[in-house]
This record gives structure tokens, C-alpha cells and sequence, in this order.
């Protein structure tokens, strides 16, 4: 392993990249000062946007961190499907106060501009999600001196990374909130994705290279456990979503302590791809023909008003398995070390803080 991933695998916990405003400086950089791995969320946002986000994080100190970009996809929506699921929404909309989102930003989320910047201006770290980038991109990130990261959810998609020559894999269990990055997208091969510890396993026989473990992990003794199992860390996305840092939404943020969200599901309601979120009315769908562009129709936007109570609200956030505890609005740097704590207390075989 280079010093340079190193450097990297010292830190047991990362915070995930989440797209939708979650994963900003503030959050990053709380993480990161505490000990562990802040991430910025290059998706859905402009390259220039994640040029700003990334100079404001470097403003507050912050050396040590991760930005995260979302692989292209290919264009399978049915634009007439696309308009007429669009149009489904708009009365949703007007009931939340919220404007509909643009299902024609395209589908490659500025992908070049920003590997172009990120090679120009480089930071420590990138990950990527929905797919792999070329052997040539990862080269070039090398030679820039950036460590990069492939989520994997497959023993198969590992294999493909680590021939790329990506440094390291997040390795992401079904349990995980948000869209599962799974490379290529099907349908037919939703009955096959793997909880944490059995992809974990198959994965690690799989490829020699770092793992990072995703999915369902909340507390210090998850994060050990899967550090018994052979990652160098845990990457956790729910467990940050109500820090007061967090850029989430604050309706999103309520929904994590609200008892009227009680489980999650797999669904393909959000964007037409694969993703865990609360047990909605509209969650219930699994449509694989719903697209990725209206993503950005369906998830929580900033700004949206409180929806009027009552049977039928339909609230659709990402989250993992794992429900936040009310304990979890603590700070970015509060939470670190907590987990911290409890981590060290578990591997070193004592009680865990109460
Ligand atoms: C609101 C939300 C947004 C997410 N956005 C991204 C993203 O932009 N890129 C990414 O690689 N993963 C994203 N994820 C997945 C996380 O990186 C991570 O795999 C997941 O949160 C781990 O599961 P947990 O939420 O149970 O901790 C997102 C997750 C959530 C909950």
C-alpha cells in the first residue's frame, strides 16, 4: 500500500459522501477535524459548484478530505415516460411548495468538467459512484497524487476496479441509505445485491486491495465489526444526516427522529435506479423505468415547505437501514467522537461508553 493510501486507511471512520446538500463544508470539515474522513458530494451539482464547495472547505483548514463524483449513466429514459411521470409530480409540488426539478440536466453530471478540475486544482481524495472510471483517469489522478476510491457492490465489480487500478473500494451492503451504487444497472439482478458483512466477505476474498465498508453501520461497535472483518473502515451516511452541520433538508432531518417513518425500503421511486429510503406511499413503487434524470425531481430539494399532514403525504428521503437515534443531532465533531470512543472501547475488548 503507497503512503500515500496510507494515510487514508489510518482514519477508521469516514463520512459519506451524500448528494442533496448533506455532505457540505461544514459537515466535511467537522468530521475532518475530529479525526475522521469528511467527503463533499459532487452530484447533482455543477463542476463550478463543486469547485466553491471545495475552496471553502480548504477556507475552514481542512486537509485531509474526499470529493465524490457520480459515473455517467446511459440515457434510458423514454423522454415521453419521463414527461408524463413529470407531470404526475406537479401537483405533489404545489402541495410540498416546492419547484419540480429539471429531468433534462442530462445524465452525465458534468463528469469531464469535473475530473478536468479535480486534475487541475487536485485534492487528497476521490470516490466514485454508479460505475468506474477508465485505467486512464485513474492513472491521471495518480500521477496527480490523488488517492481513489471505486464503491463496489459486487465481488465482480471489485474484480473490474481494482484491474482499473483504483487504491481502494467502498464496499457497499444492501442496508445502505440512498442509491446503491451498483456499476451497471438491472433490474433483473435486483434479488442479488449482498447485506454488508456477506458482501464484505466475498469481496475481500476477492481483491487484496483497502476496503471501506458501507451500509447500516450507526455506532462504534458496527464499525469495529466490520474492521474484525477485514475493512480499514466504516462509511457512514445516516448516522451524519441530523448533525446540525449537515446541509440536509430539515424536514429530512425530522423524518430521521419522527415515529411515523418506521422502516426502509429498496425502491426505485426516487430516480428509476435502485435506492433506500423511508416506507412511503410513493416508495411502494418499483417501476425499473423510471430515470435516472428526474433524481433530482424526487428527492428532498432545498427550501421545500413543511407538506400538509395527513394520510397519503408522500415523503421520499433516502436513508439507511439503520435508524438515527434522537441522540444523533449531536455536532459533526460531537458524533466522531462518540463513535470513536465506542470504537476504541470495543476493540480494546472494555465497555462501550454509555
Ligand atoms: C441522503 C443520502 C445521499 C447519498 N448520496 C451519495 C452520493 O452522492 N454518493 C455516494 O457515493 N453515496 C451516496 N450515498 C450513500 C452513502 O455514501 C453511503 O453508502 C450510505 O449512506 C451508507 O449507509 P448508511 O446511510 O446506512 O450509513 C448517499 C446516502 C444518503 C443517505
Amino acid at each position: 500500500m503507497s503512503s500515500a493510501v496510507a494515510v487514508f486507511t489510518r482514519l477508521p471512520i469516514w463520512q459519506a459522501p451524500m448528494a442533496g446538500g448533506a455532505s457540505c463544508p461544514a459537515l466535511a470539515a467537522a468530521v475532518s477535524e475530529a479525526g475522521g474522513l469528511g467527503f463533499l458530494a459532487a452530484g447533482y451539482r455543477t463542476a463550478s459548484a463543486m469547485h466553491q464547495e471545495i475552496a471553502e472547505l480548504r477556507r475552514r483548514g481542512t486537509q485531509l478530505f474526499g470529493v465524490n463524483l457520480f459515473m455517467p449513466q446511459p440515457r434510458a429514459a423514454d423522454p415521453a415516460a419521463v414527461e408524463a411521470y413529470r407531470s404526475r409530480l406537479a401537483d405533489e409540488a404545489v402541495r410540498y411548495g416546492t419547484p419540480l426539478g429539471d429531468p433534462d440536466r442530462g445524465t452525465d453530471d458534468e463528469y469531464d468538467a469535473k475530473v478536468a478540475l479535480l486534475l487541475e486544482d487536485p485534492v487528497p481524495l476521490v470516490s466514485f459512484t454508479f460505475g468506474c472510471p477508465t485505467a486512464g483517469i485513474l492513472e491521471a489522478f495518480a500521477r496527480a497524487g490523488t488517492v481513489t476510491v471505486v464503491t463496489v457492490t459486487s465481488a465482480a465489480e471489485a474484480v473490474a476496479a481494482r484491474r482499473a487500478g483504483a487504491d481502494a473500494l467502498c464496499v457497499q451492503g444492501l442496508e445502505a441509505g440512498g442509491h446503491q451504487g451498483t456499476h451497471r444497472d438491472d433490474p433483473r439482478e435486483d434479488g442479488r445485491a449482498l447485506p454488508l458483512a456477506a458482501l464484505l466477505g466475498e469481496v475481500r476474498a476477492a481483491v487484496p486491495l483497502p476496503l471501506v465498508a458501507a451500509g447500516g453501520l450507526m455506532d462504534g461497535a458496527g464499525i469495529a465489526a466490520v474492521r474484525a472483518a477485514g475493512a480499514v473502515a466504516g462509511q457512514l451516511g445516516t448516522a451524519f444526516l441530523a448533525c446540525p452541520e449537515s446541509g440536509a433538508n430539515p424536514l429530512h432531518k425530522q423524518s430521521l427522529t419522527d415515529p411515523a417513518f418506521e422502516r426502509t425500503v429498496l425502491t426505485r421511486a426516487f430516480s428509476g435506479r435502485r435506492a433506500r429510503g423511508w416506507r412511503t406511499a410513493s416508495s411502494g413503487s418499483t417501476r425499473p423505468s423510471l430515470p435516472r434524470p428526474i433524481h433530482r425531481s424526487t428527492t428532498s430539494p432545498p427550501g421545500c415547505a413543511r407538506p400538509p399532514p395527513g394520510p397519503g403525504t408522500r415523503r421520499a428521503w433516502p436513508c439507511g437501514r439503520a435508524r438515527a437515534t434522537a441522540g444523533s443531532a449531536r455536532s459533526g465533531r460531537a458524533l466522531l467522537e462518540l463513535l470513536s470512543a465506542e470504537l476504541d472501547a470495543t476493540e480494546a475488548g472494555r465497555t462501550p461508553p454509555g
